[in-house]
This record gives structure tokens, sequence and C-alpha cells, in this order.
């Protein structure tokens, strides 16, 4: 790892404009954010980006850390679908009280769903799982909704 990144919550949006390179394909930049993200956020069990298809109407799985996960997601279903197409983060403390929470795996509890969000489209979502309950807060969405806001100009 460069010298300059740390995995340090504060400075996570510093370390990802240290990361990004301008002039690289969009999955290797955002491979090597799952992973800053994956370091950075406590009790992380699965992070990754689902990408929007170009009808946008379909979500299809990007570069991720953890388990293997589902690899489509329609909008409007599970918690990824949701943030989709209601272009909304969706901060979830017990997953099983989502309706229609799709289970990519068994041992999550709680998860927090942002939308990435390119000239009033969804281009994709950035997806955080966590086999903890309640283990996301409103600071970690503002952060990460930060994050994505950044992340839309290299879509
Ligand atoms: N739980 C998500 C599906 C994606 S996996 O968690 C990696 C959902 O309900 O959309």
């Amino acid at each position: 790892m460069s010298k300059e990144l740390n995995f340090n919550k504060k400075d996570l949006i510093k370390n990802v404009t240290l990361l990004i390179e301008n002039e690289i394909p969009l999955i290797a930049n955002l491979a090597n954010i799952t992973r800053l993200i994956y370091e950075t956020i406590q009790n992380v069990s699965w992070c990754g980006f689902y990408l929007a298809n170009e009808e946008g109407n379909r979500l299809y799985l990007g570069p991720f850390q953890g388990p293997i996960a589902c690899t489509t997601i329609p909008f409007g279903k599970g918690v990824c679908g949701t943030a989709a197409i209601q272009q909304k983060s969706q901060l979830v403390p017990n997953v099983h009280e989502f309706p229609g929470h799709i289970a990519c795996s068994s041992l999550t509890n709680s998860e927090l769903v942002v939308p990435v969000i390119k000239n009033n489209q969804t281009v994709g979502v950035l997806d955080l799982d966590s086999n903890e309950l309640n283990n996301f807060n409103m600071e970690d969405q503002l952060l990460l909704e930060e994050l994505c806001n950044l992340l839309a100009n290299l879509f």
C-alpha cells in the first residue's frame, strides 16, 4: 500500500482521492476502493458495488470484498434495488425486518446501501453488509454518500 494511504475513517475521502486513477477503467478503480472501504469501516462482512445496466432496471454484481454474492438484482427488489429505484440510501439496522431483503449470506444482520447517481440516473449502488446488528449509523451513511458523489464522476 502506498504510504500516503491509511484506514482511518476520518481520512476515507482523502484516501479515495489518492487512490483514484483517472486514466484507468472504472472497474479497476472500484476494485481498490472496495478494499479501502472494507478495511476502513468496522465489522464489514461484505462490501461492493452493483452496477446498473443501460436500461436502468437491473443491477449486476461489480467489484467486491467478501463471500460470493447474488449476481443480479432487479431495481425495486431487496435493499439494493430499493436504494436504486428510490435514489435514496437505505440504512437497515436489522435486515430480517426489511421486507424483501435478499439474503446473499444467512449471516448478514445489518446493511447500508448508498446509490451512485449521475445525471439523475442510478448508475450503481454501494452495498455494505455486517454480521452485527445495527452496525452502521448516519455518520457512515453521510460519509459513504460523499464518497458515492465523488465516484459518480468516474462512471
Ligand atoms: N442484501 C442485498 C443483496 C446483496 S448482498 O447483500 C451482497 C439486498 O437485499 O439487496
